[in-house]
């Protein structure tokens, strides 16, 4: 008897349980079904929102394209064959502009920078001058001009940095950091300045360095070289304000480059991100200096924190 009703129960819980597991996969499925129409329902809006926003984007004619906004205008970067200046020339190319690439001997290095521009679409050349003497300086602009066009974006970014203790530099070492960091600003700005004022647009970018502000790794006659950079960035800014021209210095500390790597006392402890930079990481400002009409006077720092404002 008390098998038998056993054997009963067993058989009712059977059913009981077909029934169940019946009812779960009718629940399971229609799940399934409201889930799949909820996710094509969910294409369908986004399907509309996309197009809606691709029509007005056509309209618009901005995002998904690449901005060419520099189109037509000639950019000179000195020093442009490696590092900083041959990321920034490369950048600019990017954006739309021809680019002459200066260096002072490391041709190879130069036409490197110049393919990857050609490869772009831009038009571009190399031009070699030491930009620490100003008879070079005069040849380079003509020959820029004649082949160009008018410059219209001047990157003085050539520097040297002899890193020494402060009883070894030399009157020498002096001469030529303010020669080629400093004197040679002054110079190709003033020998660009022509054209930009005929043009009623330039943009005059300046590469100072963190040296400027803290005194920097190299030595103070880097230091005062880039330091002299913000004094020309200041009074060029005023004087051409209402020309059209618009004049910023950039000042990085430590970005990964030979000047950086060579230099024993350069070590990333030294900043507070904890990394050197990266030379996109200021091409990308120069770009943007070159593209605002309304940033004149500026420095903007890009430095990991070392120095801040
Ligand atoms: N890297 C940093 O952490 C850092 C920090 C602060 C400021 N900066 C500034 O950023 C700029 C670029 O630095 P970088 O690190 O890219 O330097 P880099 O790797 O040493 O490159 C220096 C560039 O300047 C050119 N050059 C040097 N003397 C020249 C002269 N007399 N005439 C013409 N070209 C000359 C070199 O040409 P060749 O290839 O032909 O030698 C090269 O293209 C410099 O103004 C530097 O002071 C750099």
């Amino acid at each position: 008897m008390g098998a038998d009703a056993g054997a009963d129960s067993g058989e009712g819980a059977g059913q009981f349980g077909a029934a169940r597991n019946f009812v779960n996969t009718c629940i399971y499925r229609s799940l399934i079904t409201l889930r799949a129409a909820d996710i094509i329902a969910r294409g369908a809006t986004f399907r509309g929102h996309w197009k809606a926003f691709t029509k007005g984007q056509a309209r618009c004619g901005w995002i998904m394209k690449p901005m060419h906004d520099l189109l037509g205008k000639v950019a000179l970067v000195t020093g442009g064959s490696r590092g900083i200046g041959a990321a920034a020339a490369i950048a600019l190319a990017k954006a739309g502009a021809d680019v002459a690439v200066n260096y002072r001997t490391r041709s190879k290095q130069a036409e490197a920078v110049c393919s990857a521009i050609r490869e772009l679409g831009r038009r571009v050349m190399a031009i070699p001058a030491d930009v620490s003497q100003s008879a070079k300086i005069r040849e380079m602009l003509s020959r820029v001009e004649k082949e160009l066009g008018t410059v219209s974006i001047l990157v003085n970014n050539a520097a040297v940095a002899q890193s020494r203790n402060v009883d070894q530099i030399t009157e020498q070492d002096w001469d030529e950091a303010l020669n080629t960091n400093l004197k040679a600003t002054f110079l190709l700005t003033q020998a660009a300045l022509p054209g930009m004022r005929t043009q009623g647009w330039g943009r005059i970018i300046n590469m100072s360095s963190v040296a400027a502000q803290t005194g920097g790794v190299v030595g103070p006659h880097y230091a005062a070289s880039k330091a002299g950079m913000l004094g020309l960035t200041h009074s060029f800014a005023l004087l051409l304000a209402k020309e059209g021209i618009t004049v910023n210095a950039i000042a990085p500390a430590l970005i990964e480059t030979e000047m950086v790597t060579a230099n024993p006392r350069a070590n990333p402890g030294l900043i507070p991100v904890g990394r050197f930079g990266t030379v996109e990481e200021v091409a990308s400002l120069v770009v943007l200096l070159a593209q605002n009409g309304y940033i004149t006077g500026q420095t903007i720092n890009v430095n990991g924190g070392w120095y801040m404002s």
